[in-house]
Formats: C-alpha cells, structure tokens, sequence
C-alpha cells in the first residue's frame, strides 16, 4: 500500500507539533512513518508515494548550522547535531522516481516579516523539485505568536486539515476501519 513519510526538522518543538498534527491528517488515508530529519532514511522506499518536509523559518531562510547555534545559545535549544537538519537530509537524500511532495514552515505571525518571500518552505520546494518530486499541492506555512513559540491558535488543526488534503489528493480512498 502506498505509504506517506513526514521529514522534519525543529529547534524549539513548533514545527514538530506540526509535523505531528499534518501526518494525523494523512493517515485518515495512507499509512504514514514521521521522521526528525537526522533520524530520516537517505534512500526513501519506492512504497514511499508522499513526501510531506517542513521546518522553522530562520533569519529569512531554513535552518542551517551557524543559526542553529544561534537558537541554541539565545533560546537554550536542545539540538543534538548543529550541523545536520532538514536542508542537509534533502542535500543528500535519494528519492523513488514519480513521488509526490508537499513542504511547509513555521514562521512568526508578523507581516513584515518574510510572509511575502516564502522563504524557508520555498527553499525546501526548490530542494523537492531538484531532488525529482512533484508538487502536490502549494507550500503552507504555520504561525507562532513569539520567537520561540508557541504555535499560535488554531494552526495545529489547520496542519491536520492541510494533511488530510493533501491525502485525498494523492490517495482517493480512505483506509476502511475494521473492527
Ligand atoms: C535564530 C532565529 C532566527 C529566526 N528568524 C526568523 C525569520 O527570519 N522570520 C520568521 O518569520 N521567524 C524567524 N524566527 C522564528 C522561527 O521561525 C520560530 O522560532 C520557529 O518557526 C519555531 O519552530 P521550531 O519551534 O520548530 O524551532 C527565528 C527564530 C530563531 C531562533
């Protein structure tokens, strides 16, 4: 059965909420395995048919070594290798042929900042794109109301509901229930 696998990267705990609450949604459709990217595989099984990446949007951009150790320093994250995170695994990952994906960020809930570039979710786009996958369905990006968090209200349905979307269009059927 085709299978839909989350990758995430997170310093404070945001986007892996999301990460959580988007493969809730998918598996009203597809089985699903999540992932932290460190711990994610470097070849994704050819059962693999949804690729669903997202991590926080850092200084305009994904997160990447020297702003980790930012984060570490500034906001006391736990982060247990600075220099390997989601941008790294999908540097270095090997994707099936004709798999489809889906990319999303958390960012602060501030106008002036970032909203109109896209930043960190567009750069994972390019990386998906690049790597072979094909879009599924647009980037989406989820709030925190601070710095360090937390998500802001609402946005960890919002993510469940984007995943259970993003199922529908890639696997038309739900799972049936047994019982
Ligand atoms: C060092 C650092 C830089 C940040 N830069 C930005 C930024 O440029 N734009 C933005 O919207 N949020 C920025 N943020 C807020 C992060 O997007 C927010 O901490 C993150 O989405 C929370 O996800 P996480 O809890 O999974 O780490 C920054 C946060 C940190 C720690």
């Amino acid at each position: 059965m085709a299978r839909a696998l989350v990758v995430y990267e997170s310093v404070l705990g945001d986007a892996k909420r999301i990460a959580m609450a988007v493969a809730h949604g998918l598996c009203t459709r597809m089985p699903v395995d999540v992932a932290c990217a460190r711990e994610a595989p470097t070849q994704v099984s050819a059962d693999v048919r949804l690729l669903v990446v997202g991590g926080p949007t850092h200084t305009l951009g994904m997160a990447r070594p020297a702003i980790r150790g930012d984060a570490v320093r500034r906001h006391l994250a736990v982060v247990p290798d600075l220099g390997f995170g989601l941008h790294e695994w999908l540097d270095s990952v090997t994707l099936p042929r004709g798999i489809d994906a889906a990319a999303f960020d958390t960012r602060l809930d501030s106008p002036a900042l970032g909203t109109a570039l896209d930043p960190a979710a567009r750069t994972e786009e390019t990386l998906l794109r690049r790597l072979g996958a094909t879009l599924a369905a647009p980037a989406e990006h989820f709030l925190v109301t601070d710095v360090a968090g937390p998500l802001a209200e609402g946005e960890e349905d919002r993510a469940r509901r984007w995943g259970q979307a993003l199922a529908e269009l890639v696997a038309p059927h739900p799972i049936p229930v047994r019982g």
